[in-house]
């Protein structure tokens, strides 16, 4: 199945208001699809810095090492596509980490404006990437088309996960390669939940003392963002859909006829950390932590995401760790 790209979502404004004036949508008549389309297009101009996405060695060495923990050195690729691509966190980092040398880049999501972002951000490196908008449960590509797909973060977004693993498989050239990376396990996200709504409760006791009220991140409006910022903001507790079981994964992919199917999972001790040190970014007012925290912050978690694979993994379920990376490859004609 193939899909024609899809005509931009313009949620209605609530009520009336004077011209020029900010008029917040009604986003509650929406369905799963329209939400996220609205609410990745809002969100795709600072989606970078608030993930910290960058395009330099930190992010190099994590989009490479995801990558090569399912897929050896050597495999050549000369059609590649990222689905649910958003800004390229993955598919440039990958590229200039050298894991998809002289391959044609393609990158498709079902918001144009990360798509947009997506090009940009590859042009100010070097690459270009020729983009698609389209839903990842009905893609806008013929069948056989690439000899890599791959995604990060962007299934658990999908009301039907499994129509997206037919999807790519059907893009897949015979012999061809599917690797998705980034999606929380139903055990991970239920701990490293506990986790986040500690610290949380934890910054709010602290900062309700009187004088450390001011180091709280001002509201939206206060921050000079409007009312239609607001209610876009809040859709972020509606986009993500699932959580997976490793298993679940696996025979998803079997399902949509792949073979060579295998689940790997990362991150526990390091993914809480992450949490925690996201959360508390996500709550202080803006510039209070300088480079020093920066540092340290990802210092850490590379010394307990060493200790998460080089010790806990061997003897803890891999149900328990929270991100878990899929690979697949698309069996030859019998
Ligand atoms: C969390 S972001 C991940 C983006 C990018 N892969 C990354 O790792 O930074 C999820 C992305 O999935 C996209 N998305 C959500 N639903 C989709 C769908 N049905 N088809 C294609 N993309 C979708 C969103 O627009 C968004 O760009």
């Amino acid at each position: 199945m193939s899909a024609e790209p899809l005509e931009p979502v313009t949620p209605a404004p609530v009520a009336d208001a004077s011209a020029g004036a900010d008029i917040p949508p009604d986003v509650r008549s929406l369905d799963l699809k329209a939400k996220q389309r609205v609410y990745h297009d809002w969100e795709a101009r600072n989606y970078d810095t608030k993930f910290s996405i960058s395009y330099d060695q930190r992010c190099i060495d994590y989009a490479r090492d995801r990558f090569r923990k399912v897929v050896p050195e050597g495999a050549g690729f000369g059609q590649v596509l990222e689905v649910g691509a958003g800004t390229g966190f993955f598919l440039i980092n990958l590229a200039l980490a050298g894991c998809v040398d002289g391959a044609t880049l393609h990158a498709t999501d079902l918001s144009e404006v990360m798509l947009e972002v997506c090009r940009r951000n590859g042009e100010e490196h070097g690459l270009q990437i020729a983009t698609r908008q389209g839903d990842a449960e009905a893609l806008p590509y013929a069948d056989a088309s690439f000899d890599l797909v791959i995604g990060h973060a962007f299934i658990h977004h999908l009301p039907v996960p499994g129509a997206a693993l037919q999807e790519m498989a059907r893009v897949l050239t015979p012999g061809g390669t599917l690797v998705i990376a980034g999606e929380p396990t139903e055990l991970g996200d239920k701990l490293s939940w506990m986790v986040k709504n500690a610290t949380w409760r934890s910054f709010r006791a602290v900062t309700a003392v009187p004088g450390l009220n001011s180091l709280r991140k001002p509201s939206i409006t206060d921050a000079g963002g409007t009312a239609t910022d607001e209610v876009l903001a809040r859709l972020e507790h509606e986009v993500d859909l699932h959580t997976f079981r490793p298993k679940d994964v696996e025979k998803m992919a079997r399902l949509a006829g792949l073979t060579e199917v295998s689940v790997v999972t990362e991150e526990l001790v390091a993914n809480w950390v992450g949490w925690s040190v996201r959360t508390i970014e996500g709550a202080v007012r803006p510039g209070l932590l300088g480079p020093r925290w920066a540092y340290a912050a990802f210092h850490s978690y590379l010394a307990l995401h060493r200790f998460d694979d080089e010790v806990l993994a061997r003897f803890l379920p891999r149900e328990l760790f929270y991100n878990l990376i899929l690979h697949a490859r698309k069996p030859y004609a019998r």
